[in-house]
């Protein structure tokens, strides 16, 4: 390990931040790209965030007919409308608001997720976290948490948090990734509040307001809605609510530091990998 490696104890700051970017995927579901965009710093272990949000139908009516996903997981949080996922090993599920699915794709599924809803506002996030080399071709699985397995708990100074995954105030969530060992918290500020949230040190880490604004970091930088913030290294993060509060997801984890060959939904170590990857899927071997 060389210096620059060894994690840095203290309080973490913002060393980027910008807004996501209009994408569109799937069946022509229009959303933002927060992470995946070319200016961002590498975020390791993750790969993508989409935030997805719109009441009109059109935008999200198509969903994510079937497509193949191998070497990595995907969470898909959701805040508001209801989403039917479907794979080839016959696995079905719902989210519903407030749930979240784990899924580790492993070595391969084959997938869609489809609104359940011709109306109203379908909203929540989908973030890709890379899986270790020697975890790349596991079997696929799933971690479907229900809303009210997801502990809520009190910070004080107006903060609650919604525990997806990792342990804040002595609360640990339902999710478990062995090799990046998440934290994923949904945190609600009322206006003016303050949390000094501990992050684990030498974790990457970022976080996306979507509603509101916050101050983040020290140096305090003034993050709106919209907004993704790059985190410095650190064991934890000031906050401090705008005039109307604020809420956000702050998400952490473990960088796995191995090579990273991607195209489209496959992230494998290297370009032979992914070739297979291509070969597997084709010859239906996923
Ligand atoms: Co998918």
């Amino acid at each position: 390990m060389t210096s620059s490696d060894r994690p840095a104890s203290g309080a973490r700051r913002v060393v980027w931040s910008g807004p996501g970017l209009p994408a569109s995927d799937g069946d022509g579901v229009k959303l933002t790209r927060v992470i995946g965009q070319p200016k961002l710093p590498d975020l390791d272990p993750f790969l993508m965030l989409d935030e997805f949000g719109s009441d009109d139908p059109d935008a999200y009516i198509g969903g994510f007919p079937s497509h193949p996903h191998r070497g990595f997981e995907t969470v898909t949080y959701m805040l508001a409308g209801r989403m039917r996922h479907r794979d080839n090993a016959g696995n079905e599920g719902l989210l519903q608001p407030g749930s979240v699915q784990w899924m580790t794709a492993g070595r391969g599924i084959v997938h869609s997720e489809m609104p359940e809803q011709d109306h109203g506002l379908m909203r929540g996030f989908q973030l890709w976290v890379n899986l270790p080399a020697r975890d790349k071709m596991t079997a696929a699985r799933y971690q479907d948490i229900q809303p009210d397995q997801i502990p809520e708990v009190d910070l004080g100074g107006g903060a609650r948090a919604r525990v997806l995954a990792g342990e804040i105030a002595g609360v640990r969530g339902p999710v478990q990734a062995e090799a990046t060992r998440p934290l994923y918290l949904d945190l609600i500020l009322t206006p003016g509040a303050r949390l000094s949230a501990p992050i684990p040190a030498g974790h990457n880490g970022f976080l996306y307001v979507y509603e509101g604004e916050v101050s983040a970091g020290a140096p305090a930088e003034r993050l709106p809605r919209g907004r993704i913030g790059v985190l410095s290294d650190g064991d934890q993060l000031d906050l401090k609510a705008g005039p109307e509060g604020a809420q956000l997801i702050l998400v952490a984890g473990r960088p796995l530091r191995e090579p990273v060959a991607k195209y489209g939904p496959f992230v494998m170590n290297t370009e032979a990998e992914l070739r297979q990857a291509f070969d597997d899927y084709r010859a239906g071997r996923f």
